[in-house]
């Protein structure tokens, strides 16, 4: 049995190093077995940081969560339907579930959930790195429990599924899988690999939703073009949408995506779909249930692709690319920028981003009623010919506008 105590003791902040002990005592006082599992057990044993710990008592744990809150004075949110429980400390949460074993009805379907034991709770995992626990007991203190060698896999750098029905139970795995071996630089285990490209037509069984979230698991990623580049190889992106492409066009534009701005997950799927038609966008918008504002925002990428070639006049006045963009995103604006082939085009996108979304007149409609303007459609005209001067950089100055709209009074 492998003990893991000295790599917590080294690796984890004091104060939360107490915390997890005392869990373990409360748990023990209670006869309840007390363990720390999932993605915070493989992120300890690689040496890389994560702030969500996952702790899985074998017993009942709204009952561990409300004596651990007493006894070390930390609040928690208790959720009895669910059996589980959240604690916050900064930047860290700690979520507390009971033990369970999962049975799937019918693929892509919601498992049905029974209280079990650590051994069947690891079960039901996805993966074998995955799939490891940390005894918190004070008796086991940082044993480990590794029932599918997901150590020796954390060695081997390989991402293994615990049983052949791993993906047909569950799909969003499938795209889980690579999101792992691409962030950590592993790779499929032979076999993971095989049964991920005979499975993979699987995803038809997952819902809209699932797989919206999968895919912006996958967009928050570090590059997350690598992890699409990868999906398109095993066919998996064509899955979700056979027309997508995760190839180097994307990478590069995902680049230069980061290069203007902090990622932006809005971005990264505005270029993803950038090249289908606005037909097939339809079909993937359904497909992944994207509704509301990110909806609105996708629809506009390809349209604003389609009047593009408006843009392509170098004499267009600086007015004119400000009414034609007007209407759209910024995030639009931006992923057409990032995608158009023609300088001219993109140096229009780029001048609105930058410099003329922003331009305001110096006179408001006060202003001008108290010039004489009389309220009523022609004063909104008065203001949109005022920005239209002011883009057009013939008035800058707030005396400049007022002698222009004087001007305009006399000819009427
Ligand atoms: N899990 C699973 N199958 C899924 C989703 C989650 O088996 N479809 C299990 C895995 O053991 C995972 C744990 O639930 O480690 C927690 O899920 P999640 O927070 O998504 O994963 P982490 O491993 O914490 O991953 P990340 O580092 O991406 O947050």
């Amino acid at each position: 049995m492998q003990n893991l105590a000295s790599k917590m003791e080294e690796r984890l902040p004091q104060e939360l190093l107490s915390f997890l002990r005392l869990a373990g005592e409360v748990a023990q006082a209670q006869g309840q077995k007390l363990y720390l599992v999932g993605g915070v057990v493989r992120d300890l044993i690689l040496g890389r940081p994560n702030l969500d710990f996952d702790l899985v008592v074998e017993g009942d744990a709204p009952r561990l969560a409300r004596q651990l809150a007493r006894a070390s004075g930390e609040k928690v949110v208790v959720h009895h339907r669910f059996g589980t429980a959240k604690f916050h400390r900064g930047d860290l949460s700690i979520d507390l579930v009971t033990a369970r074993s999962e049975t799937y009805s019918r693929p892509g379907a919601l498992p049905k959930v029974e209280p079990g034991e650590i051994g069947d709770d690891l079960f039901r995992r996805d993966f074998s790195i995955n799939a490891m626990a940390i005894a918190l007991s004070p008796a086991s203190l940082g044993e480990l429990v590794d029932p599918y060698r997901g150590r020796v896999d954390l060695e081997q750098r390989l991402i293994r599924i615990l049983h052949q029905r791993s993906f047909i139970d569950d799909a969003t795995r499938i795209l889980r899988a690579l999101r792992y071996e691409q962030r950590l630089g592993f790779q499929l285990e032979e076999a993971t690999e095989r049964l991920l490209r005979e499975q993979k037509s699987m995803l038809d069984t997952i819902s809209g939703d699932r797989i919206r979230h999968e895919l912006e698991l996958i967009l928050k990623e570090e590059q997350p073009e690598r992890i699409l580049y990868r999906a398109e190889i095993l066919g998996v992106l064509q899955e979700l949408h056979p027309s997508l492409k995760g190839n180097g066009w994307l990478a590069e534009k995902f680049h230069q995506a980061r290069r203007i701005s902090p990622p932006d997950p809005a971005l990264y799927l505005s270029l993803l779909l950038y090249r289908l038609t606005e037909e097939e966008n339809e079909r993937l918008l359904a497909r992944l249930n994207i509704v509301g504002e990110l909806g609105r925002n996708l629809r506009q990428v390809l349209r604003l692709k389609a009047e593009l070639p408006s843009l392509a006049d170098p004499a267009l006045p600086r007015s004119g690319i400000y009414r034609l963009l007007k209407p759209y995103s910024p995030t639009a604006v931006t992923a057409c920028s990032l995608a158009s082939d023609s300088p001219i085009i993109r140096s229009h996108l780029e001048l609105y981003l930058n410099d003329l979304r922003y331009v305001k007149s110096c006179l408001d409609g006060e202003h001008l009623m108290g010039m004489g303007v009389m309220a009523g459609p022609g004063l909104g005209r008065i203001l949109e010919a005022l920005l239209e001067a002011k883009l057009d950089e013939w008035v800058s100055t707030k005396e400049e506008e007022e002698a222009m709209v004087r001007q305009w009074l006399e000819e009427l």
